[in-house]
């Protein structure tokens, strides 16, 4: 198998292929001046099974993953793989208002026209489109590296914390691998006074615990910085943070550490500065089962 990183995702490219000791397509990429993009393949593809590894972070980076595929297969590749750790649009997967485009299905449709034949994508934010796919698609988690990366510290009696019912089985896979205890924050309306309250769903004693909220993506921070305020009514020491998807746009990061956090850690799906765990390891045993067959 041949691997082509993406721009969105050039180091974990390199990483995934040095894992399977797989060769690494030159590529070229730039920008013109008005802005549109420029790639060129620099290898032969004939009759070669390629992965492409490309986060689709913005607008660019999908039409760069869709360029790919679609020549890779025109130069001759038997099968394009495409790695999408981050899925872009998966938020964007139903019609909330009348009239919204559902930007998530139409994104599916566009990787199958380009002529991609399976998808490894990780920690996609609705499993439930998979389901839309009709080729292969397969949905990594990158839990199990979270817990890894925090069993590192000696934290006290820790709990993994999601901040809502949706990010509970992530705590989970989390907590299961620490031998930590998980929960969720619920929020609870009071029927008579309106007023909203938000509490753990098992009511567990935190004091002296140590905290650690996971989520599959942080964007603005404003979720997280949530669950911390809360925390901190509670009494709780700063928790640690940490996500699949480190987004983190207009200055999450330093909002999240501002809010009292004591350490904020993501995956490389997205390359940042808190990109501390490496989905290197999973993508590279996903993709070898392709290898064999
Ligand atoms: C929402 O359902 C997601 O799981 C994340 O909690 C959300 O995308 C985080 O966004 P933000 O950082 O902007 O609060």
């Amino acid at each position: 198998m041949l691997i082509i990183p993406g721009p969105a995702s050039v180091e974990l490219g390199k990483e995934i292929a040095k894992g399977l000791e797989a060769r690494i397509v030159p590529m070229e990429f730039k920008t013109f001046p008005d802005g549109e993009g420029y790639i060129r393949f620099k290898g032969s593809l004939r009759n070669k099974h390629v992965a492409i590894v490309q986060s689709t972070v913005n607008d660019k980076n999908m039409l760069q993953l869709l360029f790919m595929a679609r020549t890779a297969k025109e130069l001759g590749a038997k099968t394009a793989t495409a790695v999408v750790p981050y899925f872009g649009y998966a938020r964007q997967d139903i019609m909330f208002k009348p009239g919204e485009v559902v930007s998530a299905k139409i994104v599916i449709k566009l990787m199958e026209e380009s002529g991609i034949d399976r998808v490894v994508t990780v920690d996609i934010h609705n499993g439930k489109l998979l389901k839309h796919f009709k080729i292969r698609a397969v949905n990594l988690s990158a839990m199990p590296a979270i817990g890894e990366y925090f069993l590192k510290f000696r934290l006290m009696h820790p709990i993994v914390l999601g901040p809502d019912e949706g990010a509970l089985e992530k705590a989970k896979a989390v907590a299961e691998v620490m031998g930590a205890d998980y929960d969720y924050l619920i929020k609870h309306r009071d029927r008579t006074t309106g007023e909203v309250k938000t509490r753990l769903h098992k009511r567990i004693d935190v004091e002296g615990r140590d905290i650690i909220i996971v989520d599959d993506i942080i964007s603005s921070g404003g979720t997280v910085i949530n669950v911390i305020s809360i925390l901190k009514k509670m009494g709780v020491r700063p928790a640690y943070v940490g996500c699949t998807h480190p987004v983190l746009v207009h200055g999450a990061l330093k909002k999240i550490l501002g809010s009292g956090a004591k350490l904020v850690v993501g995956t490389n799906s997205i390359e940042t500065k808190i990109s501390k765990i490496s989905l290197a390891p999973i993508i590279a045993k996903e993709l070898k089962t392709y290898i064999k067959k």
